[in-house]
């Protein structure tokens, strides 16, 4: 396959990679458990699940892929009458404060025995294996402290959690970059991304029509303008669907903005109120408000492949980067990733983590809506965990590039595909604007 990265050296997913993401993401996971039992067994909202549900979701989770499946015979840390309460598919979230699951000092002596084993067998697995397995479930539980944050973000109270500093932002131009027509390997190259998930392969060839690309994503002062413009009010620039939802929802900005008293905006985060920064990437926009938004601006949202050219196709070596920026690992220079910023930083705050077309902030500070509804590449089959994706390519669901602020590092790539329903916006959602070249 042309575009195959060269750049990546061998083994950087072997045993040693896949037992350090397990040991950060259970660090994260255990630190956004580190509130008293109150707010841990709390229906912070009817969106999420208790952070204790989460808790031991991810070890009962651990247990099935990385011990059960081998060897279902054994004597299991989850027994079957509790493992099932951490069954996503059959409870929904709102419902699971019903349910008699284990509190969390329990939850924490289960994830401990868990891995205990877990490590007791990688003991005895291949160095130099890509191992898989333990990637999916590093990954599994580092998106559940995603989860977990977007709990944190709703609850009412104090704060919990306090932010790291980000680098500052720049002035850059407010303008798109060019991406000519051609052909582009989209999706994982195995050999590089040995951690890809199912949605992401096979990778494949296609050809990208000409498009124009925003550098940066729309910020909170561009979203202002759209507020002030009446856009929340005028049904020409909303979807039928859109504008429905809007009613019943009495949209009339993003989630958690409360006007100010003097002409402008406070949004609560974690439990503290602060003024709206109009040089932020604006946040917490659901897809409907992303498609008016871009209908008003003149614009479109990309395409999800759009997308993934403009990220990591390096049109001068003619193949792909592993990264915007190319080989290198995502560093605190390079993105805003890793969960403890507690929001995006400013509008050019990462030039060193430009793409090769000059496309800033594509990976971390905020998931990017595209107009991609989530479906199967072609010659998709489903991984060990065959119900991670396959259920939701029914059509209802959008899909989000670039991670981010929330997300760890391995737990995104370019050829990352995130989903959810058009409505929601409790997650870390943001857009950047595209328009036909
Ligand atoms: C990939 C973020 C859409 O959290 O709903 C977690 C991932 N799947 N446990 C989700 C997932 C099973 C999923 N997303
Ligand atoms: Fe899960």
């Amino acid at each position: 396959m042309t575009g195959a990265p060269t750049d990546t050296p061998p083994g950087a997913r072997g045993l040693g990679a896949a037992l350090a993401a397990l040991e950060s993401a259970r660090r994260a996971t255990l630190a956004l458990a580190d509130a008293d039992d109150a707010e841990l067994t709390a229906q912070h909202s009817p969106l999420m699940s208790p952070l204790v549900w989460d808790l031991a979701h991810v070890g009962q989770q651990e247990e099935h892929w990385l011990l059960g499946v081998a060897d279902p015979g054994r004597d299991p840390v989850f027994h079957p009458a509790v493992a099932c309460l951490y069954d996503a598919f059959e409870h929904p979230r709102a419902t699971r404060t019903l349910l008699p699951l284990l509190d969390p000092a329990a939850s924490r002596r289960a994830l401990a025995e868990v891995r205990g084993r877990v490590l007791d067998a990688l003991e005895r697995a291949r160095p130099d294996d890509g191992h898989f397995p333990a990637g999916m479930v590093a990954q599994h539980e580092f998106q559940h402290g995603e989860t977990m944050l977007a709990t944190h973000n709703l609850r009412a109270g104090d704060p919990l959690l306090v932010p790291t500093p980000v680098p500052p932002g720049r002035l850059v131009p407010a303008d798109a970059v060019l991406v000519p027509a051609g052909p582009f390997p989209l999706g994982a190259d195995p050999a590089a991304e040995p951690w890809a998930l199912d949605n992401e392969l096979p990778q494949h060839e296609v050809h990208v029509p000409a498009f124009r690309i925003a550098r940066v994503p729309v910020t909170n002062g561009e979203w202002s303008g759209f507020v002030a413009a009446g856009g929340y009010d005028d049904p020409r620039l909303w979807t039928a669907e859109g504008w429905a939802h809007r009613g019943e929802q009495g949209l009339r900005a993003p989630m958690a903005w409360e006007p100010d008293g003097a002409g402008w905006w406070t949004q609560r985060r974690f439990g503290a109120v602060r003024a709206v920064d109009p040089a932020e990437p604006v946040q917490h926009v659901d897809f409907h408000e992303a498609q008016a938004y871009a209908r008003w601006a003149g614009a479109r949202l990309p395409t999800e492949v759009e997308w993934e050219k403009a990220c990591v196709w390096d049109p001068a070596a003619g193949r792909r980067r592993r990264w915007p920026w190319g080989s290198g690992p995502a560093t605190p220079a390079r993105a805003n990733l890793g969960g403890t910023a507690l929001g995006p930083a400013r509008v050019g705050a990462y030039p060193a983590g430009a793409s090769a077309y000059g496309v800033e902030q594509m990976i971390g500070d905020v998931w990017e809506w595209t107009s991609s509804v989530f479906a199967p590449w072609p010659g998709f089959s489903t991984m060990l965990y065959a119900d991670y994706s396959a259920p939701f390519f029914d059509g209802r669901y959008r899909v989000l590039r670039g991670g981010a602020w929330s997300t760890a590092a391995d737990a995104v790539r370019p050829s990352f595909r995130n989903w959810d329903l058009p409505v929601r916006r409790q997650i870390f959602t943001g857009l950047r604007l595209a328009w036909d070249a």
